[in-house]
C-alpha cells in the first residue's frame, strides 16, 4: 500500500493512520491535548499530554525529552527548572525562545517520577508511537532547523546515533549538525538543559559554544544576527 508524500518523504501507513489531522499548528496542539491517546505505557500515569509552546511561524523547531511535573501542571513544555535554564542559555545569544521557536518534546506524557521505563524496548516503542505526532508537527511548522535537546530526542531523528549501544559518548556527537531530510539544515544536536542544571557553571559556556559553533545556519533560521551575551 502506498504512502502519502508529505515534504518529499514517504510516510508509511502505519504513520499515517497515527496522525492528528489538523491543518494548523493551533489545531494539532488542541487536538492532541484533548485526544487522550493511550498508545504507549506513559499514558497510564500521566495527569495530561503536553503539547507545544513557542511560535508557529519559528524556522527553529526544539525537541526535549518529556514533560516533568510542572509542564504537566502548565500543559506547556519546558516551563519547570530545565526550561528556566532552558530560557537562560539561549537568553545568552539573543534568542528569545517562545518567539524564536517552536518547542515540542520526544515524549507528550510524564514518565513515573520523571523516569522513562528501564526497558529499552518499552522506550523505544513509547518513543515510536510518540514520532508520528512528532512528524505531524515537523509537516506543520516545515523548520529550517531542527535543535535535538538531549539523547532521546536525538535518538528519535537521527537514525544512526546509536542510543541502544552501552558505549556510545554523548560528548561525541553533541555541538554538531547532522543532516536530515526532517529540515533544510538538519538535525543541531545538544546538551538537554536538566543536564546543564545540575553544573551550570562548567556546562553552560560549552553549550553556548555549541550554538555559536552553528551561528551561520541559527542566523538564517532567524532571519537575523545573534547578539552573543
Ligand atoms: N524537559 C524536557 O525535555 N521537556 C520538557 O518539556 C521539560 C523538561
Amino acid at each position: 500500500i502506498k504512502g502519502k508524500i508529505i515534504m518529499g518523504r514517504q510516510l508509511s501507513l502505519f504513520e499515517d493512520i497515527n496522525r492528528i489531522g489538523a491543518t494548523s499548528l493551533a489545531e494539532f496542539r488542541d487536538k492532541l491535548a484533548d485526544s487522550n491517546c493511550t498508545k504507549c505505557i506513559l499514558s497510564e500515569s500521566r495527569a495530561r499530554i503536553v503539547v507545544s509552546r513557542g511560535s508557529p511561524d519559528a524556522n527553529i523547531m526544539v525537541v526535549g525529552r518529556d514533560p516533568g511535573s510542572v509542564e504537566e501542571k502548565t500543559g506547556r513544555p519546558f516551563t519547570g527548572p530545565a526550561g528556566l535554564c532552558f530560557d537562560r542559555l539561549f537568553d545568552k545569544v539573543g534568542i528569545v525562545t517562545n518567539q524564536d521557536m517552536y518547542i515540542s518534546n520526544t515524549f507528550r506524557c510524564r514518565p513515573p517520577n520523571n523516569k522513562l521505563p528501564s526497558s529499552v524496548n518499552v522506550v523505544l516503542h513509547c518513543m515510536k508511537q510518540c514520532k508520528n505526532y512528532l512528524m505531524e508537527e515537523i509537516d506543520l511548522l516545515k523548520p529550517s532547523l531542527i535543535v535535538a535537546l538531549g539523547k532521546e530526542a536525538f535518538a528519535n531523528l537521527y537514525d544512526k546515533f546509536p542510543y541502544q549501544s552501552t558505549t556510545t559518548k554523548v560528548g561525541d556527537w553533541v555541538g554538531n549538525l547532522y543532516p536530515s531530510d526532517l529540515s533544510k539544515y538538519g538535525i543541531l544536536f545538544l546538551y538537554h538543559p536538566a543536564y546543564i542544571v545540575r553544573n551550570e557553571n562548567a556546562l553552560s559556556p560549552i553549550f553556548v559554544r555549541h550554538i555559536v559553533k552553528h551561528i551561520d545556519v541559527i542566523e538564517k533560521s532567524l532571519g537575523r544576527g545573534l547578539v552573543i551575551k
